[in-house]
């Protein structure tokens, strides 16, 4: 059973709490920060919270917060993981870990060197059609991953200070960017290296310093591809899409419009709240019928406290953080110089001096294998490359032969 402190009664510290007391669990939710005394009472009220306060150290040494879950906006997740370490406490931080690689590193390490449990909450990794498609993954079912590409867009963020560029250490990019970067990642390999990336950024629509569209290619050292594409100016709702490209076959997974739940509303009855970031409760609408756990949050929980209480690590940590941050680093960078640039790791712990594979396949002793199809009249064609000469040539065999 985990005692659980929470920093931030936003949107996601919310959406955390419905999570962690939503079902008949046994963690509890005793603590809970927030800065303004009305809303920490408010989220301590909702949420049957038995502490609450508007001092941010005060909540993490309180005796039953054991586990602090960040849900601060990006710019004070380092001063809350460095409160953590000081009072030795398990943390917890939600996306992005830091606002560059260099902040996601330090709190990385302080946390290594104090001994402290550390989790990347990085909700996206844990819903139940990545974990049931990361399986067939693993198991082989579509081969070589070549491609991986997940989107994330809406209408934009609920708060102000995630359109400052100062303090949200980056715009849609970072904000989106990280869960879409991590969820390509996982797909090809965690312990495959991310070595350059190429990106587009603009703000096409909102007046903000930082972009509100971009789109990146993750190159990584075993020749697969990553994508990201992600906008805060996307009309229609949230679109959370992933497709995944292997050698032997492809997942398309979409996980929040058109799930296969649709409901026509003329707007009678109380018009309140249908799904997250839905723009409309009239005319034709998206439900989701659990959004916490459609949206990871449940898997994710029983993950971090599994490990915390196993004494092992979770499947997302703060070096995963760290990665997801180096490589939106390289995606800034890209976007101004219009190069493919490095993502710098200083440490990494993966594999190295992975090289793309071989393309070549046999057929023959005489040819390597491109392709075989069969026509509409029911005839087949192999096409093989000659291996001596290199010239293609096709094998036609007619039908009843
Ligand atoms: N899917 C996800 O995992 C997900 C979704 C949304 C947000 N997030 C992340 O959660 C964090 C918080 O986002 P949110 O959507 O809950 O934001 P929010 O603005 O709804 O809530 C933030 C909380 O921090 C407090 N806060 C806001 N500005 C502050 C300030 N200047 N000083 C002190 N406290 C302040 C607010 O009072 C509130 O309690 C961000 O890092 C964001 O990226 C993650």
């Amino acid at each position: 059973m985990a005692k659980i402190g929470i920093l931030g009664g936003g949107f996601i510290g919310r959406f955390y709490a419905e999570s962690l007391s939503g079902r008949r669990g046994k963690d509890t939710v005793e603590v809970v920060f927030s800065r303004r005394e009305e809303s920490a009472a408010r989220f301590a009220k909702d949420y049957a919270v038995a502490h609450y306060f508007t001092d941010m150290e005060e909540a993490v040494r309180h005796p039953d917060a054991e586990i602090i879950v960040i849900a601060l906006p990006n710019y004070q997740h380092e001063e809350a993981v460095n409160l953590c370490v000081k009072h030795k406490k398990a943390v917890l931080c939600t996306k992005p870990l830091g606002r560059t690689a260099e902040e996601a590193l330090r709190m990385m390490t302080a946390c290594e060197k104090a001994g402290i449990f550390a989790g990347y909450l990085e909700d996206l990794c844990y819903t139940p059609k990545f974990l049931k498609s990361l399986s067939s993954v693993k198991s082989g079912a579509i081969g070589r991953i070549l491609w991986a590409k997940s989107r994330e867009t809406h209408p934009g963020p609920h708060s102000d200070w995630f359109w400052d560029l100062e303090l949200a250490g980056g715009g849609a990019m970072l904000d989106m960017g990280c869960h879409c970067v991590e969820i390509s990642r996982s797909f090809i390999g965690k312990d495959i290296k991310p070595v350059e990336v190429m990106c587009w950024a603009d703000t096409q629509v909102k007046p903000i310093d930082a972009e509100d569209h971009a789109i990146g290619l993750v190159k990584y050292e075993n020749g697969a591809i990553g994508q990201f594409e992600v906008s805060w100016t996307f009309r229609g709702g949230m679109d959370l899409r992933d497709e995944i490209m292997g050698t032997e076959g492809t997942i398309w997974l979409n996980s929040w419009l058109r799930t296969g739940f649709e409901m026509f509303t003329s707007g009678a009855g109380d018009g309140g709240y249908v799904v997250e970031k839905a723009e409309s409760a009239t005319g034709w609408q998206f439900p989701v019928g659990d959004e916490a756990h459609e949206l990871g949050y449940t898997n994710m929980f029983i993950d971090m406290f599994n490990a915390f209480e196993r004494g092992t690590q979770p499947t997302e940590t703060f070096y995963d953080g760290y990665v997801v941050n180096a490589i939106i680093d390289a995606a800034y960078k890209s976007a101004k110089t219009k190069q493919w640039e490095p993502v710098e790791l200083p440490i990494w712990r993966g594999q190295t001096g992975l090289s793309k594979p071989s393309v070549y396949k046999e057929y023959d002793a005489d040819h390597w294998f491109i392709k075989e199809e069969i026509l509409p009249n029911g005839d087949k064609k192999v096409i093989l490359r000659k291996k001596e000469t290199g010239e293609i040539v096709e094998l036609e065999t007619m039908k009843n032969d």
